[in-house]
């Protein structure tokens, strides 16, 4: 077996996109191992592997998936310097009356998977000798709001935000738990034109600003000492347009 990873950071569904984004950056610019997990297999998983991440294939609305990565986290970490909790579900409303199996699947990925990994993985956290160790999870900015469309979906993203302020008391002082309230990142690849421009309008920037900044957020968010059990939205002055 290979040696075990000190300091690493475990990202949820790196597969692609933002997780992708985050896992490259942590392996291009710190010194920090990354493991992953991804349910799909896509060319970012090799890309990640190749260059020495090491990743776990799991579905992780399957009932023992938590512990599942806990032991994947044992076997091939001493410690971990943060946790990301990224895998999400966009599941419409609609989505979600003609398969209820959705419903069952955002629970998990929003709450119950996140819930159960901070507490399986915290002796990793606290065994890492970094003055500084985090958790930090990905919500919604339009928690704040509600949606006709996504009520489920936003529900649960709320039960994350939730978990945070919690475990940043349970784990205070030692683990800083906070989260990043997204509002749009990144388009879907098939999202039409004119739904492009009139999302681009909801915010006062009115720009895709792509994964770099949940990068730069991650980052700022890890360098701060003095920062816990909060939610910083990420929404290019959204909330007031
Ligand atoms: N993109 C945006 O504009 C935006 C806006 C607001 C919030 N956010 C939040 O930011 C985070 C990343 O967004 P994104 O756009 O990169 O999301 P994404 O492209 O949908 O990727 C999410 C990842 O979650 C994984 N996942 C989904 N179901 C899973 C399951 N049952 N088991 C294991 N993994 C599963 C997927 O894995 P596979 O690919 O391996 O199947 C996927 O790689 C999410 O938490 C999202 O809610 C994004």
């Amino acid at each position: 077996m290979s040696q075990r990873l000190e300091n690493a950071i475990l990202i949820t569904g790196a597969g692609q996109r933002i997780g992708l984004h985050l896992a490259r950056r942590f392996l291009a610019e710190t010194d920090w191992p990354v493991l992953f997990t991804y349910r799909t297999m896509r060319p970012g998983v090799s890309e990640l592997e190749a260059a020495g991440a090491r990743g776990l294939m799991i579905d992780l609305t399957e009932p023992d998936a938590s512990e599942r990565v806990a032991r994947f986290v044992s076997e091939q970490a001493a410690s971990l310097r943060a946790v990301i909790h990224n895998a999400s579900l966009w599941l419409k409303d609609e989505t979600l009356a003609a398969s209820p199996e959705g419903v069952n699947a955002l629970v998990r990925l929003h709450m119950q998977v996140p819930y159960e990994l901070n507490r399986l993985l915290v002796s990793w956290l606290r065994a890492s000798a970094s003055p500084l160790k985090d958790i930090i999870s990905i919500s919604d900015f339009n928690t704040a709001r509600g949606s006709d469309r996504h009520a489920f979906y936003l529900a649960t993203k709320a039960g994350l935000q939730n978990l945070t302020k919690s475990f940043a008391k349970l784990y205070a002082p030692e683990i800083k738990v906070n989260d990043i309230a997204p509002a749009l990142i990144m388009f879907n690849e098939d999202d039409p034109e004119d739904y492009r421009r009139a999302r681009l309008k909801k915010s006062l920037l009115q720009i895709e600003p792509g994964p770099e900044v949940v990068w730069q957020t991650v980052r700022w968010i890890m360098d701060n000492p003095y920062l816990t059990a909060t939610s910083i939205p990420l929404d290019g002055g959204r909330s007031v347009v």
